[in-house]
């Protein structure tokens, strides 16, 4: 059954759910920060979800064997990923992940490798592990935001550096990894004998006709020497559900992560669970219609964009658009944005505040108004 673009268009009243994203500014300000979509989750979900609530036991939950067989099926289908069920471990988010991996597989005063601007979890991690971070300049290249690879090199160069946190594909700067990109990166890991953190959380939303390659599958050595992490919370947009996995073919590495987890990082929530099942299983048909529609309104933004001195470069996947506002005669553009309704998130936080990062996850009469709201305010500086 088709799902129908009116399922996105919906606008749906989020104030009464306790969201994050509607609660952070006034109700006249359209929040368009946190990477959150404002689509209901596919019916799929929502019916996976009522049955399991009636059950009405919530014990304790283990994994079920439907997951692990979801999960591998999808690796197989979308990317040609064969990964053994034990290879897999399941998580409450991806986030505790990341830091987790930092601080057990580095120690303090080592460094950790980080292309960057980039979701600032990546950064954050090896700063409050007290590990030194090694930023590496993403720069533009053909209208991608790509690592300067010099720079990557001698960043994977030097003496203390341990490990690499990626971001595939890149959020904020939209990239999607092509395959020679990502062989690159692994012959400097390999050649410097790195460990590399792969998060992929956006790996089901490439706006392009493009492959997401998961950087462990590129060949054995990478795979022996990557955690890739993945979750199906921002596609289907269930983060408040709290379940993401880790593939982590190497065995020592594995068993280390789940020792360091055992007592500090819980079990996976029973209902995200029963989500994600749903959201492999069945959700291809609402994935497919999602990403015709994040694509309309990619496309309709960079439209208005381009009449204005805001620059979106291309974007390729995520629905999180990197917009460069430098041109802009203001001291803050986040707060510009802020001030004239819309509350995007700051490039601060990615480490450039020249820049903002703005949501477009949502229903396309939304995306008008507030970029007609932008317009107006552009007006009064430009
Ligand atoms: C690149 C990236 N990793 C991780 C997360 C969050 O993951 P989780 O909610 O599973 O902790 C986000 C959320 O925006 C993200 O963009």
């Amino acid at each position: 059954m088709d799902v129908s673009s009116s399922v996105f268009d919906r606008v749906i009243d989020r104030s009464e759910m306790s969201s994050d994203k509607w609660a952070k500014y006034p109700e006249q300000v359209i929040p368009m920060w946190v990477a959150d979509m404002d689509f209901d989750a596919p019916e799929c979900i929502k019916t996976a979800l009522k049955e399991r609530v009636e059950q009405g036991v919530f014990g304790y939950t283990h994994t079920p064997k439907a997951l692990v067989l979801a999960i591998q099926n999808h690796l197989k289908s979308r990317y040609d990923w064969s990964v053994s069920g034990g290879d897999l471990v399941h998580l409450p988010g991806l986030v505790c992940a990341l830091h987790l991996s930092v601080q057990i597989f580095s120690e303090k005063g080592d460094g950790i490798v980080v292309p960057g601007p980039v979701y600032y979890h990546l950064t954050k991690a090896p700063e409050l592990a007290g590990r030194e971070l090694h930023k590496v300049d993403m720069v533009l290249q053909n209208d991608r935001w790509l690592p300067d690879m010099q720079a990557f090199e001698a960043a994977c160069a030097k003496q203390n550096s341990k490990m690499v946190l990626l971001c595939n594909p890149h959020n904020p700067g939209g990239t999607v990894f092509r395959r020679k990109e990502l062989l690159a990166i692994h012959s400097i890991a390999e050649k410097y004998d790195l460990l590399v953190v792969s998060d992929e959380i956006h790996c089901d939303l490439i706006l392009e006709n493009l492959p997401h390659v998961p950087f462990a599958s590129l060949n054995e050595d990478v795979a022996q020497r990557t955690i890739t992490l993945m979750a199906p919370s921002k596609t289907f947009n269930i983060a408040g559900l709290g379940y993401a996995f880790a593939v982590i073919e190497n065995a020592k590495l594995r068993q280390t992560f789940k020792q360091a987890r055992a007592g500090l990082v819980a079990s996976p929530n029973m209902l995200g669970l029963t989500a994600a099942i749903s959201a492999y299983e069945d959700g291809q048909q609402w994935h497919q219609s999602l990403l015709e529609y994040l694509r309309q309104n990619r496309d309709y933004l960079a439209q208005r964009l381009a009449n204005t001195p805001l620059k979106m470069s291309s974007l390729e996947g995520t629905y999180l658009a990197w917009i460069d506002a430098s041109a802009l005669s203001v001291e803050d553009p986040y707060e510009f944005f802020l001030n004239a309704g819309v509350g995007v998130s700051s490039g601060k936080d990615f480490g450039n505040a020249s820049f903002v990062r703005l949501n477009f996850g949502c229903p396309k009469s939304v995306l008008e108004q507030a970029l007609n709201r932008i317009e107006a305010a552009l007006k009064n500086v430009v």
